[in-house]
């Protein structure tokens, strides 16, 4: 039996899961939430699953220890391993992966690319997912190593993100002219929305799967008569970079009810992991 009062996690690699954050609060305004953004060994779409799941583990045993009821991974990076860690917590973990691909078979385009970290591309996780329910759709991955880097410096360097849009998200759109509809498939990414829409207005779709997760979380909360009946909410955020950056970008992305922002200690890399 979950306890209702408990709050709910959200991680990420860095603070791109603010994006589901924001969509948890007008979903589920009663709920508390703790929120760990691991910014000191980000990007991790750069690293290895060995590293990825070391790193992970240790986030989800924060996140235990803060007592949650369940956790949304808000990186699509850590959601493509979910497999391998979900066996060693008791508490549910929901894949942001799976909300995306969720949304594209909702939406059945006939074509769809994914915008993504290095790592999530290459895992092929969006295409398989996708394929499962959509066999006939062509899904098309295109990584980018720094841009989730780049947003998370905090500072909106306009002329770093286009730089790194053209060299990634360019080759994809010259090399499919008629793609019209992109996963935003890293959570940083919703954030530089506007970017996207004027460098390639060709990509008239954009598909955040913010709201999917955290519906995704509500339902299973519902089901299993573990959401608040009172309460007026409260976001705990927790960081191991610049709480200072974290904060500022947690009021332009719009989240209330914030507690506190507090610097935690990071995890503990691999050896040679720097
Ligand atoms: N927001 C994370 C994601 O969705 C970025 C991961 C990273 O490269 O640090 O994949």
């Amino acid at each position: 039996m979950l306890n209702a009062n408990a709050p709910i996690g959200v991680m990420d690699a860095g603070l791109g899961g603010f994006t589901v954050v924001r969509e948890l609060q007008k979903l589920l305004p009663r709920e508390d939430i703790v929120y760990l953004g691991e910014g000191k060994y980000q990007p991790y779409g750069n690293r290895s699953e060995a590293e990825i799941l070391h790193l992970t583990r240790q986030i989800l045993t924060f996140l235990r220890g803060c007592g949650v009821k369940v956790v949304a991974v808000a990186c699509n990076t850590i959601s493509t391993l979910i497999e391998q860690y979900q066996p060693d917590f008791d508490f549910r973990i929901f894949s942001i992966v799976q909300a995306g691909a969720d949304d594209v078979a909702r939406l059945k385009p006939s074509e769809v690319g994914v915008l993504s970290t290095m790592f999530t591309a290459k895992t092929g996780q969006y295409a398989r997912l996708i394929r499962e329910k959509l066999p006939q759709t062509k899904v098309y991955a295109q990584g980018c190593p720094w841009l989730a880097r780049i947003i998370e410096d905090g500072d909106f360097d306009q002329a770093r993100i286009d730089t790194e849009l053209r060299s990634t998200l360019g080759t994809l759109a010259a090399a499919h002219p008629s793609l019209s509809s992109l996963v935003l498939g890293c959570t940083h990414f919703p954030l530089v929305a506007e970017n996207i829409r004027r460098l390639y207005p060709q990509f008239t779709q954009l598909i955040n799967p913010a709201a999917s997760q955290a519906l995704m979380v509500r339902d299973y909360l519902e089901r299993e008569k573990a959401l608040r009946s009172d309460g007026s909410g409260s976001l705990r955020i927790c960081t191991t970079s610049d709480p200072q950056v974290y904060r500022r970008m947690a009021g332009i992305v719009g989240l209330e009810k914030i507690s506190s922002v507090e610097l935690v200690p990071a995890p503990v890399p691999l050896t040679g992991q720097g």
